[in-house]
């Protein structure tokens, strides 16, 4: 987000420094000394580990911190960042994927597992379960964005008000700290917040993504590969991350845009702010090495065993050659044609950008050399299934039991973002007023969001269709 944030900082704390007489180590201390972070747990490293984003895009921690007590009317609903689909465990500093590192004054950056955890009810009343490397179903990543961008906006994000709140949660500053926040600090994260909003401008004229979505790719594209701007809608699903091991050899994002794992990681942690220098490599090697153990997680719910039995010969006939472990054509690149799925999330990608990437990172020794342009959609291996809807790409399709009808007789208009299961037509509940009430309405209709193609086994009698649906679940 910040690039230039650490420069200006320095620049404007050095001023101080010599303003108020204190030593160059104060400067160095409050501003630029880093406090690593380590987590025990490969899990806990996943869910709130630095992966490197705090330097260059962290907000200072503490205003992160207030920011939805003092601008709630900017966010959906009560509840602070949870009502932007955050999930904040009990007793931790932060929200699943956000982090909290020291630099100079504590920041936040934001991990992988952000946009890569899900949470699961089998009733409204009940707590959710929590499943890390899914792809997140109630995070609104545009919404968040938003939120930042309107607090910076309002004439009220004034050192005086921020501080009198941090200072309300119980925070101590000692004097000087309290002189970098109110000259430093909070002045220059709003002048960076108003950059970002700048940068993200192009934005505000396309389809709104919902909760579970963003456009991956534009946002880099047009900040960091120095590509034009251009009027390409590449919205898509966040996507799984678990038993990576077993995808060896396959292409990675929905379009097979890069084929090394490692650097489709890698590139998560560009995408998300860290930069070249502040990208924590060792980290990330952690990451890597935790998604491909990581076992996809099982069906929570009653399973028919027959019938899956029954469904796994349908699987075997109609959808092995693309979809099973060591299947013919799995984790390659189908033509968008042949696969028939809505063709914007392809186009927004570029041979430009491509080769961008790959020189983005020269000299390094984590060089990126496999980013390509590609005409069509990986056909993904289907571990840990059930937990994947919306499904397809773009996440169009609400249930396995709609992704099996034709493209014309599934769900039109549903809602996304509610985490209530439902093991009938496998896929969170879409419709009716709770769905409504929390969840975002995704219409096939608009740009984009478009349902068609995909019509392997929509042609198969209701009862096979059945039995497929109950193998898929023990995927
Ligand atoms: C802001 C949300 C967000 C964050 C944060 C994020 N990702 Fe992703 N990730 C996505 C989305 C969306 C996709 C699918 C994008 C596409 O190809 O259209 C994806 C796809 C991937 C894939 C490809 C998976 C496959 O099977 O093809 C990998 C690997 C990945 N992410 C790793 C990471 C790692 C590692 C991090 C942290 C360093 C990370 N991501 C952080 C949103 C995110
Ligand atoms: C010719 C290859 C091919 C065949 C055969 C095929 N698929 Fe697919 N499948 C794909 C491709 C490509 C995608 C990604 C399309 C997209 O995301 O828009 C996909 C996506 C999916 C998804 C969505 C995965 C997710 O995470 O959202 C499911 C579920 C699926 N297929 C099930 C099946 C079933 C069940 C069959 C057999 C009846 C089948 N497929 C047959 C190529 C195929």
């Amino acid at each position: 987000m910040w690039k230039k944030f650490g420069r200006t900082i320095v620049a404007l704390a050095v001023i101080l420094v010599l303003l108020v007489g204190v030593g160059g180590y104060g400067a160095w201390y409050n501003l630029v000394r880093e406090v690593p972070t380590y987590y025990e747990s490969a899990e806990d490293h996943f869910k709130y580990g630095s992966i490197g984003t705090e330097n260059a895009e962290g907000v200072p921690y503490w205003v992160w911190l207030v920011l939805p007590r003092l601008f709630p009317e900017y966010l959906p609903g009560s509840g602070g960042y949870t009502s932007l689909g955050l999930t904040w465990e009990e007793g931790q500093e932060t929200p699943i994927g956000i982090s909290k590192k020291t630099i100079g004054f504590p920041r936040q950056g934001i991990t992988c597992a952000l946009c890569h955890h899900a949470t699961v009810r089998d009733n409204p009343k009940d707590k959710p379960t929590t499943f890390v490397a899914a792809p997140a179903n109630k995070f609104d990543a545009q919404s968040y964005l938003r939120f930042l961008f309107a607090c910076a906006n309002d004439p009220r994000f004034t050192s005086d008000y921020i501080l009198e709140e941090i200072e309300a949660y119980n925070h101590a500053f000692s004097w000087f700290e309290k002189q970098l926040y109110r000259y430093v600090i909070i002045p220059q994260t709003k002048k960076t917040i108003l950059e970002l909003q700048q940068s993200y401008a192009w934005m505000d004229s396309q389809p709104n993504w919902g909760p579970g979505r963003i456009d991956p790719f534009n946002p880099g594209k047009f900040r960091f590969l120095n590509q034009p701007l251009d009027d390409t809608i590449g919205v898509s699903d966040m996507m799984p991350l678990w038993n990576e091991r077993q995808h060896e050899g396959f292409a990675y994002h929905w379009d097979g845009l890069v084929t090394s794992l490692i650097e489709a990681v890698r590139i998560g942690a560009i995408s998300d702010g860290a930069t070249k220098k502040s990208v924590d490599i060792a980290g990330l090697d952690r990451v890597n090495q935790f998604i491909k153990e990581l076992p996809p997680p099982k069906y929570p719910y009653a399973i028919e065993s027959e019938l899956a039995k029954q469904g796994g010969q349908i699987f075997a006939n109609q959808c092995a050659s693309c979809h099973a472990f060591g299947g013919e054509r799995t984790g390659t690149v189908i033509p968008v044609e042949e696969v028939g799925a809505d063709r914007h999330r392809i186009d927004m990608w570029t041979q430009a950008a491509a080769d961008a990437l790959n020189e983005f990172a020269e000299g390094y020794d984590w060089d990126f050399d496999t980013l390509r342009k590609t005409d069509g959609y990986v056909s993904v291996a289907l571990d840990g299934l059930w937990l994947r809807a919306p499904y397809l790409h773009n996440g169009s399709v609400p249930s396995l039991q709609d992704l099996l009808e034709k493209p014309e007789n599934r769900t039109q208009v549903f809602y996304r973002g509610y985490d209530v299961y439902d093991p009938q037509k496998v896929g969170f509940v879409s419709e009716g007023p709770d769905a409504e009430r929390v969840g975002f309405k995704y219409d096939t209709s608009v740009t984009a969001n478009g349902n068609q193609g995909h019509l392997y086994g929509t042609n198969l009698p209701t009862q096979d269709k059945q039995a497929l649906i109950e193998y898929l679940k023990t995927l």
